[in-house]
Formats: structure tokens, sequence, C-alpha cells
């Protein structure tokens, strides 16, 4: 790759030879032509690479907006797309997940084996009594089992609701209740930094106040001593030594357009949100962006390094590589751990071509210099990409320079839970700008617009708007309609556009540079969170009386979260305290909630009907300009 400084600062330009073995060598004509018959687009793509049972009559229904649908009336299950018919080819013997614990255990699971066990499992949950359409909860680390509840999940046509292992017992509980999971899927516990994590200590204190899981399985991964409920936990190995557990379970058929699984995030206001994606849509797009982003090659080695708990796990961990019969690797524990090289120790013994991580951790590893990686040879790498946050440049360039050897494009992907796939991505054949995720996705309608929905000037900062549906787009919030609504059509209503809740300017060459979030939602680390969650695990405190959280910029991390309390009467402020509620966000909700510090202070700017002021608590402590201060209270 070579660097300029033309008109529009820095570009990096893709060599000849990246071009000519890129799915996509003309980003321009494919988007064009995407743009121009949208629904003609994906059909070509959807018949062409996938399975089904039975074929669509439309292909993009938008007779009922914003509840569009896709491939309706053809029936499929992503499973079917994603194992039974590979274990019919030659990918059968083909590795679909390599697996390295932290403590250096390694597992192969070829997509022979791992059909094997997803359908043990599958036959294990219809014995539990889990149907189609019943919601089941799981609460792991990142391990093979993981993968394979998810995937028996998928098969039976239950919907999935994963609960990232970071989060704690109430974060946990609420999520279980709302679903209304009847079985939760967990383990005795999970590897972190050379210690562990007590998963089935927090999923029992969770159980016991839960009114609607009926069984617990769970899966042994450390070995220690857990509590186990009689006739209601059972050890995943003791099912799946069951006669019952059959390893030619059939595949349940689906529609196009039946729930796959839900997964909660955080949005404005209120309790996190579950968002609903599809057998149908959500197989197209995300293979669909998997393999041309990424551009996937049969004998690639694929390391989406996040967690299979959050979005990009489910879509790029899970699914969509397995769809496209490509090989996965998942390690399971921290990247310093025992030293800061373990990441790069594992491109080298596993040969990893493309590696998918964020920021904060390029970041991280970054503080502990160049010689970690390079006492290893990472020269099996061919693409590295990005995800979850804007990319600084100076990260940008360590990565690209340092880990890539200036011959890596790095992908920049902006996307979101609710959009299931990649929206604003380069291809490997375009020319990228360090910070920039650069243009829509071929048939992505990006633009950044006013309040008004106005397009705003070159570089002016703006509203992120999506103009058109996608195939992977999310339908619903699963039980509230009427928020799904509200969310992410109501603003730009009149114009039928999806508002993501970020800012963004775009520049002279139409590529996007995304700021961050509108909204009360904090970025730590990747890792969304809102507001009112982490307010209301401190208010849970009884010395707290009110509290309001806000993300202020750091370095590493992206943001951090400060807290602010009223305290209660009779409770004296005092670094002890303080200290106390820091710990007591990590116990509600998990260790990634955490405040960095906690400030006690007599008032908090509130409207004058009684709604905390946000913004004008950010401008305060960072120094800024409050701003319009007219709808304020005293
Ligand atoms: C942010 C993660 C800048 C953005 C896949 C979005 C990004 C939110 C990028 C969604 C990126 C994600 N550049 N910002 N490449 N990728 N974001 O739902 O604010 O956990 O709205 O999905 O992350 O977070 P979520």
């Amino acid at each position: 790759m070579s660097a300029t400084n033309e008109m529009s600062g820095e570009v990096y330009y893709p060599s000849a030879e990246i071009i000519a073995n890129a799915h996509i060598p003309d980003y321009d004509a494919v988007h064009q032509a995407a743009t121009d018959d949208l629904a003609g687009f994906w059909d070509k793509i959807a018949r062409e690479n996938f399975e089904w049972a039975e074929p669509w009559h439309t292909t993009l229904d938008e007779s009922d907006p914003p509840f569009y649908k896709w491939f309706v009336g053809a029936k499929t299950n992503i499973v079917h797309n994603a194992l039974d018919r590979h274990v019919k080819t030659a990918t059968r013997n083909k590795a679909a997940l390599i697996f390295e614990g932290e403590p250096g255990d390694s597992k192969v699971y070829t997509y022979q084996q791992l059909n094997y066990e997803v359908c043990k499992f599958a036959s294990v949950l219809r014995a539990q009594g889990v149907r189609k359409g019943d919601r089941v909860t799981i609460y792991m680390g990142r391990i093979p089992e993981l993968m394979i509840a998810m995937l028996a999940c998928a098969k039976v046509g239950a919907m999935h609701s994963v609960v990232y292992g970071g989060f704690s017992t109430e974060a946990l509980l609420g999520r279980i209740e709302d679903s209304a999971s009847k079985v939760l899927i967990t383990c005795d516990g999970a590897w972190l930094r050379g210690k562990v994590i007590e998963l089935k200590e927090i999923a029992n204190a969770a159980v016991e106040r839960s009114e609607t899981i009926q069984s617990v399985i769970c899966v042994k991964r450390i070995g220690h001593d857990v509590e186990m409920v009689p006739d209601r936990d059972y050890w995943y190995h003791d099912l799946m030594a069951l006669p019952i557990a059959d390893p030619n379970a059939p595949t349940e058929v689906m529609d196009a357009e039946d729930p796959l699984f839900i997964l909660y995030t955080s949005g404005t206001t209120g309790r996190p949100k579950a968002i609903l994606h599809t057998h149908g849509g959500y197989m197209v797009g995300t293979a669909t962006t998997l393999k041309w982003v990424f551009d996937i090659k049969p004998e690639d080695i694929w390391w989406c390094a996040a967690d299979p708990g959050w979005i990009t796990g489910h879509s790029y961990i899970v699914y969509s590589p397995l769809v496209l019969g490509a090989t996965s690797f998942m390690y399971e524990g921290a990247p310093t751990h025992p030293y800061p090289d373990r990441w790069w120790s594992l491109i080298a013994k596993y040969g990893i071509t493309i590696l998918y991580t964020a920021p904060t951790a390029i970041r991280g590893l970054m503080r502990f210099g160049e010689t970690w990686p390079q006492r290893h040879d990472l020269s099996s790498l061919r693409l590295l990409g990005s995800v979850g946050e804007p990319i600084n440049p100076e990260a940008w360039k360590w990565y690209h320079r340092v880990i890539g050897n200036e011959s890596c494009p790095i992908m920049d992907t902006w996307w979101q839970t609710e959009t299931g796939n990649f929206m604003i991505t380069p291809l490997p054949s375009v020319p990228l700008k360090p910070g920039s995720a650069t243009r829509g996705f071929p048939g992505v309608q990006v633009d950044v617009v006013d309040e008004e929905g106005n397009p705003v000037g070159v570089n002016e900062e703006g509203f992120l708007v999506i103009k058109r549906p996608w195939p992977a787009m999310l339908r619903t919030l699963f039980g509230d309609p009427e928020r799904y609504v509200a969310q992410y059509w109501s603003r730009y209503a009149e114009q039928g556009w999806y508002l993501p809740g970020d800012s963004a300017k775009k520049d002279e060459d139409g590529y996007i540079w995304v700021i961050g979030r509108i909204d009360d939602v904090i970025k730590v680390s990747g890792y969304r969170l809102g507001t009112a969650e982490i307010e209301s695990a401190l208010v849970s405190h009884p010395a707290v009386a009110e509290a309001a959280v806000i993300g202020v910029p750091d370095e590493l991390r992206g943001n951090v979260i400060k807290a602010y309390c009223i305290l209660r009467d009779g409770f004296e402020p005092s670094e002890q305290l303080e200290r106390e509620l820091r710990d007591h966000v990590g116990v509600e909700m998990g260790p990634i909630a955490k405040p960095s510090a906690v400030a006690i202070v007599d008032s908090l700017p509130k409207t004058r009907s009684g709604k905390i002021m946000r913004r004008v608590l950010r401008a305060q402590t960072l120094g800024q300009d409050v701003g319009d201060l007219s709808t304020l209270a005293d």
C-alpha cells in the first residue's frame, strides 16, 4: 500500500495484487448497480449463495414501513446453511472452529464434529421442552460450547438471548425476565487473566429470583465445585451422554422472517431493549458482508477477536463464517495473559490470515511497545479490521505498520447491533483514510443530515441516516414494536429513514467520519452501555438518592464513566463511600460498567420537568460551553 498527501489528507491505496484478488474489485460499479435495483441485487445474491427449502415470492416487502420484510414466503434455517449443507460436501473435513483456551489448551472442530455436537445438543434442548419460538438465555465464557448452544437453539427454532459473561446478576436477571426464558445455559466459570470468573455463582443468584427459568444447563469449563440445585440444574456433559442426545437431530424448517435471536443492547432511555433478527435476511446480509469486506477465501483463518456475547461475535464469529464454510479462530482469554504478546503468538501459531478487533484493544497493546509483536512471525496476515468506535489515526497507523507490515489494508467497519452487519465499510479494493469507515456497503445509502433532513455541508457535523432497508436489519424490538418505531424511525418519519443515533461528517470525497453517539449510550472500550442501567444500579445502593452518569473521553478506552450521586439523608460523603459505590455497580451490572470516578454532589442540573440534563453535566465536567440553558430549572 502507498500513502499520499493529496487533497483530502492521507490516502492509502491498495496494491494492484489486492485489487486483482478481491471478490469486488470495483466498488463504484457494484454500489451503483445495487442502488439502481436494490431488491434485484439482493435477490440474485440470495438465490446463488444459499440453500432454501422454498423460494420467496417477494424479495423486499415495503408495504408496512418500518416493518420491512425480506425474502417473504421463503423457508430455510440459518443452521441448514451453516452446517447441514456443508457436512454433505468435502467441507465436512475442514476446520470450522479452532479454539485456544487461556490456560493454553486447544481444540479443533471440523464441520462434521461441530454438526455432531449441535445435533446432540439440539435434541437435549428439545427434551427440555424447548420449542420453536421459545427463548433461551445463554450466559457463558468464550468457549466452543457457547457457539454450540447458540446453533442448537437456532436449529430447533428457539431464539437465543446471549448475555455477555462480563455482566453480572442484575443485568442477567433483567434480561432473563424480560425475554421470559425458560432455560438458562451457563458454565461453571470462565478464565480471565489467570483468574476464574464464577459465572455459575452469578447465574444461581439470578435464577433464584427468576420466575421463568425452569432448568439450567451447566458446562464444566473450570472444574470448580459449584452449587447445583437438584431437579433444576444439569451438567451439559451428563445430558450429552444420554441416549436422547441424537446426532441426527433434524433442523426445524423456518420462515425466512422467523426470529433467529434477540440480543439486548442499551438505547436512549430506560431498560435495555431486545433487538430481534431473523433467519433469512440476517443470513444473507452477514455472510455477504463478511465475504466481500474481508475477502474470505477457502484457505483463510479468520479471527474475529470479539466476544460472542455481543453482536460482533454473533454475526462474525458464529453465523457468517460458518455459512461461508470458512475457518474461524476463537481465543478464550485476555490479550495480555500471561504476557503482552499472547495475541501475536496466536497469529504465528495458527497462521491467522485476517484479524478483526476494536481500537481499544489496539491502543491497549500499543502501550507495550513494538518489541512484543516483533518477536513473532505475523507474515500470515493479509487483512486487518476494526470495529466498535472511531479509530484514532495514531492507532490506525500503528496497527497498519507494526501488525500489518504496511501491506494489510484495514477495514474500519461501522455498524450496530441493530444493523446486523457492516454498513459503512471499505472493501479491500477501496482507498483508505485512517479514521474514516469510508462509504456505504454496496446498496447501503448513508448520509449526514441536519434536524430537518437536509444534507449538511462538506465536513460539517450532522446526524447519520440510512435511507433504504437492508436484509440484515433488525425487524423490531422483541415485545415492544412501538418503541422500535419511536426509537429508530420517528425523527425522519416523513422521509422513511433509519436513525442510528450517531453523529458524523462527510468529506469532499463522500467519505464518512463517524464522531460518536448523540444519545445516552456510552461506548467504554467498545462496549455499549446505557446511562439508565448504570444509574439504576447506583440508586439501588442504600446511600444514593439520585444519580447521573456521563461518558468522559479517555485515551485508552475511548470513554470512561463518571458518576454523580446525591446522597440520602444520614449519609456523609467519603472516599470510602465513593469506592463502595463503584464496587456496587461492578457487582450489580458487571465490571465493565464500573464508573472510573464517583462524585458526590448536592444537586444535578435538571429541566423544569425534572429530567437530568446530562449534556450540561458533561459540558461542565469537560470545561466546555454549556450551551442553551433555557430549559434548566435553576
Ligand atoms: C459505534 C457494534 C465508529 C457507533 C458493532 C455505533 C463505531 C455503535 C464503529 C454500535 C466504527 C461501531 N467507527 N463508531 N467503525 N463501529 N461504532 O451496537 O457509535 O455494540 O452506533 O455494535 O458503536 O455499537 P454496537
